[in-house]
């Protein structure tokens, strides 16, 4: 079993490498923003409630996310391991987490922190908006929300974690190839020890 929390600001790539990431180790992936855009695109009450913080950049409240997650990991009790991409973002979620990884005999292995300036992650959230639908990257305004919120609130999930030694930094701007060699690298030295 092998639990990874992919962690890193608006646009640091915790997507791209996600889907490599799973391919290579056989995780199961757990993106949040991905769970929380098939809640609106079902138009369901939870994706509506969700939407209006969406938009504005903000995070949705932590009892919705907490409860899909907890959902999701019900519905996986054979996976090898978890990737979790967008969660926690809160200290609140990171202790829900690892209460719900516990009572399965579980705990994170390992957070890999993707570290990329604030100018970039602009540039490359603005560029995906002119071809993506979503709809939180067409204003600049609401890119600087969302980074805005991972300096205020998410920042404090790596503290959580720093102070377990599970924390590992990791340079995000470079080719998409050399960062997921920098990531595995890392993973298989924790798979080693
Ligand atoms: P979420 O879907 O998690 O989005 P995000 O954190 O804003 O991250 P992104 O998906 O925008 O970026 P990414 O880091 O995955 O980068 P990507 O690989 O796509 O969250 C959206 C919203 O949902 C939140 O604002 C919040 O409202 C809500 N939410 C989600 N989880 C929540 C939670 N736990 N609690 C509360 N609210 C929650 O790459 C970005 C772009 O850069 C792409 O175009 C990509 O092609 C490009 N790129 C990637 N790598 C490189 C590279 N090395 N060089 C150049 N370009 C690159």
């Amino acid at each position: 079993m092998f639990n990874l929390i992919l962690f890193g600001p608006p646009g640091s790539g915790k997507g791209t490498q996600s889907e490599r990431l799973i391919s290579r180790y056989g995780l199961k992936h757990l993106s949040t923003g991905d769970l929380l855009r098939s809640e609106i695109a079902n138009q369901t009450l939870l994706g509506l409630e969700a939407k209006s913080f969406m938009d504005r950049g903000e995070l949705v409240p932590d009892e919705v996310v907490i409860g899909m997650i907890r959902s999701a990991l019900d519905a996986n009790p054979q996976a090898k391991g978890f990737l979790f991409d967008g969660f926690p973002r809160t200290k609140a979620q990171s202790e829900a987490l690892d209460t719900l990884l516990s009572t399965r005999g579980e705990a994170i292995n390992v957070v890999l922190a993707l570290e990329v300036t604030e100018e970039e992650l602009v540039k490359r959230l603005l560029n995906r908006g002119l071809t993506s639908d979503r709809s939180d990257d067409r204003d600049e305004q609401v890119i600087r929300a969302r980074i805005a919120e991972y300096h205020k609130k998410t920042t404090a999930v790596a503290d959580h974690y720093r102070q377990f030694g599970k924390v590992v930094s990791i340079k995000g701007e470079g080719t998409v190839d050399d960062i997921f060699d920098a990531l595995c690298g890392e993973i298989e030295k924790r798979k080693a020890a």
